[in-house]
């Protein structure tokens, strides 16, 4: 079972009529690589000492504003002694990023690093219309003098009289970068029955909007904006040079130093598991690691939304790789199930097991394996692929690290493009 979730926009304004735009804000940028364009964004989660003011938002610890603790991307190293918290989401929590999920690049976006600004001005309700301040829950109108974790309070709305959100941003050009971690459901609904369980207008696709932590929106502006207009770029996670925007990045490499730029990372019935281990990797690098068993249990990475064109990692690949080892130091290697799958629809080709494959290469504890994906008979077109998993067979007790884990020889997608200025252009 995976955990899923969703983030729940901190500020639930009704787009309602507010006046007509003027020229406060500029239009939005238009489409070459590494340019800005304009967004708008929200926060969720904080901490109980600023959210206390908001109590009849909803009960204690949240207070109505959500947690990025579970993100849709899955990246929880869930600790089942001591509970889950911001220790168990690898990024640090001001970097935790929830993004529309009718945004033009939604798809493939678990793990894409963005570079956002504040743009100090009017902030709009949807392409034409201001928000107006009356309508929906306003933070200034409960706690004016509410401070910020740098003790700062709030600058004003310079158009409070006008009825009109306008935000002062502490600073135009400080850009803060963060990375995609969960996602905002224009329409929420449950996972079990399918029923529509409530709506994020901001998060319904007017204009691009990100829901950004508290820690990380404080960082461009005062937290009792509650929203703020952006201007926002896709960037390479490592050297942070601009990349592609649409369609989004996706790495034919899932996991190298960590689950890289499209993926998602879902455990599921384990013992213990780790995003990254450092110095578990081949050679001393980073792996992932989990320990599974007696029930069946598995590690899955998954590309949300990727069997549309322009994605489709697995189109024309012709194998996929992996590193493996046993995590307890046993030079023998763990006789584990691979398969691909179609995560969006839940469709599944065959499974391999290691232990039927023979490695190409070895290296200390680790074995290299090079699997055709012919030999995962999938009965849907390979461009439709976008899972891969590795489970435990009933019963067994399995613990090990990935590392390595690649996509070979795929043609269509997920490369970066050669506008951009990556480090790692192909
Ligand atoms: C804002 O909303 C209120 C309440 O619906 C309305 O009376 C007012 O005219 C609106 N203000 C603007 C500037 O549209
Ligand atoms: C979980 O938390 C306990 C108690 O703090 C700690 O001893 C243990 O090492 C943690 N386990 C993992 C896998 O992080
Ligand atoms: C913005 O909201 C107004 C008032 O609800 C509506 O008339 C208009 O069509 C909306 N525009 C867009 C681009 O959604
Ligand atoms: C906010 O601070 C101002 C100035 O100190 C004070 O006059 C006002 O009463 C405070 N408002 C609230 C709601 O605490
Ligand atoms: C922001 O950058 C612009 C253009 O480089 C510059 O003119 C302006 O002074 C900068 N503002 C601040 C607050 O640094
Ligand atoms: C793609 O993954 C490779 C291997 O881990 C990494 O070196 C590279 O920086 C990644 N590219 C981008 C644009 O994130
Ligand atoms: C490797 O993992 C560690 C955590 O164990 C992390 O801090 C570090 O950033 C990772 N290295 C890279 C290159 O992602
Ligand atoms: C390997 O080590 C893990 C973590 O220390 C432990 O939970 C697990 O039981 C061990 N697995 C096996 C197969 O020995």
């Amino acid at each position: 079972m995976r955990l899923m979730h969703w983030a729940v926009a901190a500020l639930l304004l009704v787009a309602l009529a507010g006046r007509a735009a003027g020229q406060a804000n500029p239009p939005e940028v238009p489409g070459e690589n590494g340019g800005w364009r304009s967004g708008r964004a929200t926060f969720y989660g904080g901490p109980e000492r600023f959210l206390q003011s908001f109590a009849d938002r909803g009960p204690p610890p949240e207070y109505g504003f959500g947690t990025a603790v579970f993100g849709s991307c899955g990246y929880t190293q869930q600790n089942f002694t001591e509970g889950v918290t911001y220790d168990n989401v690898p990024y640090p929590k001001e970097m935790l990023m929830a993004v529309a999920n009718v945004d033009v690049d939604y798809p493939g976006s678990c793990g894409r690093c963005y570079e956002v600004r504040c743009h100090s001005g009017y902030v709009y309700a949807n392409g034409t219309q201001i928000y107006n301040i009356t309508q929906g829950y306003s933070l200034p109108a409960h706690a004016p003098n509410a401070t910020d974790d740098f003790g700062r309070t709030w600058l004003g709305n310079p158009t409070e009289a006008e009825q009109l959100q306008s935000v002062q941003c502490w600073n135009d050009n400080a850009s803060i970068y963060v990375i995609v971690t969960d996602s905002c459901p224009c329409v929420q609904t449950d996972i079990n029955t399918g029923a529509i369980t409530g709506v994020n207008p901001p998060c319904c696709g007017d204009i691009y909007h990100m829901d950004l932590t508290y820690w990380g929106f404080e960082q461009l502006a005062h937290p009792l904006n509650g929203i703020i207009s952006t201007q926002f770029r896709p960037v390479d996670c490592t050297t942070k040079q601009p990349l592609q925007f649409n369609p989004g990045f996706v790495n034919q490499t899932i996991y190298g130093e960590r689950v890289e730029t499209g993926w998602g990372w879902f455990p599921y019935k384990h013992n213990t598991v780790t995003f990254w281990s450092q110095g578990y990797g081949v050679g001393g690098s980073n792996a992932t690691c989990i320990s599974i068993g007696p029930t069946a249990g598995g590690l899955t990475l998954a590309c949300r939304e990727c069997s549309q064109s322009g994605y489709q990692p697995f189109k024309g690949a012709s194998a996929l790789e992996f590193w493996i080892r046993d995590q307890n130091g046993s030079s023998t290697i763990p006789d584990v199930q691979v398969g691909l799958g179609n995560y969006d629809n839940k469709h599944y080709c065959a499974s391999v097991k290691t232990g039927s494959l023979s490695s190409v290469e070895r290296q200390g504890l680790y074995a290299k394996f090079s699997v055709p994906i012919s030999s995962f008979s999938c009965p849907f077109p390979q461009e439709q692929i976008s899972q891969v998993s590795f489970q435990n067979s009933e019963g067994q007790l399995v613990s090990f690290c990935l590392d390595n884990i690649q996509i070979v020889g795929a043609s269509g997608s997920g490369r970066v493009q050669s506008s951009s200025i990556g480090r790692h252009r192909i």
